[in-house]
C-alpha cells in the first residue's frame, strides 16, 4: 500500500489526476474503473482541464463505473449515468460506447448485474478502479455485511448511505433504495486501485479500513490485501494516522 499524503482537496484531487493522466498517457487504450460522489469531482475537473491543453487523449480509453441506482435511467439528473456525462464524459473525447455503467433501468436484477459482469469481463480486466470511500467503510454501494459480495449484485443501501447521499436529492425520501454495484472481488481484480478519501468526517472510517481488522463489516477493509493500492488522501482524512 503507498499511501499519498496530501495538503487539502485540491492537492488530493491533482495528484490523483496525475496517476490516472500517467495511465491514459502510456497505455491510450486503458480501461479506466470510475467511481461518482463528491470526492472524484476535484479530479475530473483536472483531468478535463488536462484534455483541454492537449496533454491527454481518451479517445481510446474505456471505462467502466462502480455502481448506479436502481430504477433512474440516464436522463434522470441524479443518475450515475448523467452524472458521468455532465461532471467528466461530455468535456472529454471519450467515445459514448466506450463508457459503461451498470442498467439502472433494467428491473431484473439478476439480468442487470449478470450483463454488468459480462460487460467487464469484455473490458479483459480494469487496469485502475478509482474509488471513494463512504461512511460506513462502503465502497462502490458495497455496504457493511457479513461476507463479502464477490461480483455484480443488488444491494440494499445502509441507512448512513441515504443520509449522506440525500445531498444530492430533494429529500431523503427521494433516495432510491437499492443500487447495482460492481463487487468486491471485481473491484479486487482492477491492477491498481486508487482510493482517494477527503475530509475529517472520514478520518475514522480511512483509519479503520487500512489499520484495522479485514472484515465485510467495513468492506473497504478488503483493500489491505490488494497489490496494488495507492491512497491519495488530504491531511484532514489522515488525520488520525
Ligand atoms: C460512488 C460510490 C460510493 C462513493 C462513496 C463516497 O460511485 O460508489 O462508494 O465513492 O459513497 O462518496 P463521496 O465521495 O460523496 O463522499
Amino acid at each position: 500500500m503507498r499511501i499519498i499524503k496530501c495538503r487539502d482537496y485540491e492537492d488530493m484531487s491533482r495528484k490523483a489526476a496525475n496517476l490516472i493522466g500517467a495511465l491514459v498517457t502510456g497505455r491510450p487504450d486503458c480501461v479506466l474503473g470510475l467511481a461518482t460522489g463528491s470526492t472524484p469531482l476535484g479530479i475530473y475537473a483536472s483531468l478535463i482541464r488536462r484534455y483541454e491543453s492537449g496533454d491527454l487523449d481518451f479517445s481510446a480509453v474505456k471505462s467502466v463505473n462502480l455502481d448506479e441506482y436502481r430504477g433512474l435511467g440516464e436522463q434522470d439528473p441524479q443518475s450515475y449515468r448523467y452524472y458521468m456525462r455532465e461532471n467528466f464524459f461530455r468535456h472529454i473525447n471519450i467515445r459514448p460506447e466506450n463508457t459503461h455503467l451498470p442498467d439502472g433501468l433494467e428491473p431484473d436484477s439478476e439480468k442487470a448485474c449478470a450483463d454488468y459482469d459480462a460487460v467487464i469481463a469484455s473490458m479483459g480486466g480494469v487496469d485502475l478502479q478509482l474509488l471513494g470511500l463512504g461512511h460506513d467503510g462502503h465502497i462502490g454501494f458495497n455496504e457493511p455485511n457479513d461476507f463479502f459480495d464477490k461480483e455484480t449484485h443488488c444491494v440494499d443501501l445502509a441507512p448512513m448511505t441515504i443520509e449522506a447521499n440525500k445531498r444530492f436529492f430533494a429529500s431523503a425520501d427521494e433516495v432510491p433504495r437499492q443500487a447495482y454495484t460492481m463487487g468486491i472481488a471485481a473491484i479486487m481484480r482492477a491492477g491498481c486501485v486508487l482510493l482517494a478519501v477527503s475530509g475529517k468526517d472520514k478520518a475514522q472510517i480511512l483509519k479503520e479500513a487500512l489499520t484495522g481488522p479485514v472484515t465485510p463489516r467495513v468492506p473497504a477493509s478488503a483493500l489491505q490485501f490488494h497489490p496494488h493500492l495507492i491512497v491519495a488522501a488530504d491531511a484532514d482524512a489522515l488525520s488520525l494516522f
